[in-house]
């Protein structure tokens, strides 16, 4: 059942540019207009949301944190972050005009479940990210979009993540395409461009033998930060969580931005930094500016590897690996950057003899708070 694989987790990054195209399968048109008819929340209240908040835990709210940057840009709505344990111990400010969206791949996640709960009793609306049909989650929210990436049976998220991440994108597009923005044709160019994004995940995983090898060199190591910016950064916090729970290495992820206010005290010789670079086009200044942080921490002696696009050549003089993803859009450019992040953390686990599909001390779906 595992396909020829060794283990489930490869498999499972294997699939990924499947489970992302079955997750758009039908959403979206070759005209850049979505239908997402089964969100089932009418376009009235769509146009009166004041304000999203999504509830998450671990890699569900990494996507969570991309979320934010596609909802706010496309949409102009605010929306916050939060993780599911914390959010309804604060008495969280919610009503009416809020959308609560829940991300969960098990739909069983106790913290989630009561964060939804919380926020239904205040009168939100709640919308679960759900990849498990009938689970808990889906039943007890207004509203679902399910992920199609199938089952996901090693424990660490993989293909789930990057469904997660498609569904986000696509909740964010259709929200600004039924409350109109002045964003309408960047939207509508999006939701072709989507239709590539399968493509370019095949490209990576093609591409990967180089990381791998990395990736063994590297299993003496005890640490490995990550570095990066705007959707970069809850990349670099998604590769740091994977690199824990697998290699059981200590990753740090980090705002590049951060670094002089404190974990640059972190970097010596020969340290692996892993920095995702956003794309040179686009957000501009915050490419300019990662370079610059790439210069700084190599001039102190980190090894950097560096995950940036294609044609990017200001990296590579900074650069003591180079890992290339396909040029995308700048806020699709997770779906792209993560995967290489994915490989590492796998094949570093395995290089230290680690259980793969079935880290220490931890459960796929964690029912208990
Ligand atoms: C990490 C991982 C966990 C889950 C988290 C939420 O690889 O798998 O961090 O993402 O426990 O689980 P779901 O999405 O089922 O609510």
């Amino acid at each position: 059942e595992k396909g020829g694989y060794d283990y489930f987790m490869l498999k499972e990054i294997a699939e990924q540019p499947k489970a992302v195209a079955d997750t758009l399968l039908g959403r979206t048109d070759g005209s850049g207009s979505l239908t997402l008819d089964e969100v089932r929340i009418p376009a009235n209240v769509l146009r009166e949301v004041g304000k999203v908040v999504i509830v998450a835990c671990g890699t569900a709210f990494h996507a969570g944190l991309i979320a934010k940057y596609a909802i706010e840009h496309w949409t102009r709505v605010p929306c916050e972050v939060e993780l599911a344990s914390e959010f309804r111990y604060r008495d969280p400010i919610l009503d009416q005009q809020t959308l609560v969206v829940a991300i969960s791949q098990s739909g069983e996640t106790m913290d989630t479940l009561m964060a939804l709960r919380h926020a239904r009793e205040q009168g939100a609306k709640v919308l679960a990210i759900c990849n498990t049909n009938g689970s808990t989650i889906p039943r007890e929210s207004d509203a679902v979009l399910y992920t199609h990436a199938g089952p996901e049976v090693a424990v660490a998220s993989t293909k789930a993540f990057l469904t997660q991440l498609v569904a986000c994108y696509l909740v964010a597009l259709y929200l600004g395409q039924v409350r109109g923005t002045k964003y309408a044709d960047e939207i509508r160019a999006v939701v072709r461009d989507l239709g590539s994004i399968a493509g370019a995940v095949e490209r990576v995983l093609e591409t990967m033998e180089p990381v791998r090898e990395l990736a063994r060199s590297l299993a003496e190591k005890d640490t490995v930060l990550f570095l990066g910016r705007h959707v970069g950064y809850p990349v670099a916090l998604e590769g740091a969580l994977k690199l824990k729970e697998l290699a059981y290495m200590h990753a740090e992820g980090f705002a590049a931005g951060e670094l002089k206010h404190g974990p640059i005290a972190l970097i010596e010789e020969d340290l692996p930094v892993v920095v995702v670079v956003p794309s040179p086009r686009g957000r501009s200044v915050l490419h300019d500016k990662i370079v610059s942080n790439i210069q700084e921490i190599r001039a102190r002696g980190a090894r950097t590897i560096v995950v940036a696009e294609e044609g990017d050549d200001a990296v590579v003089p900074y650069a003591d690996h180079l890992i290339r993803v396909p040029v995308t859009p700048t806020l699709l450019q997770p779906l792209v950057a993560t995967v290489p992040l994915q490989v590492f953390a796998c094949e570093l686990a395995t290089a230290r003899g680690n259980e793969v599909d079935q880290p220490r001390n931890l459960a796929k779906s964690v029912t208990v708070e």
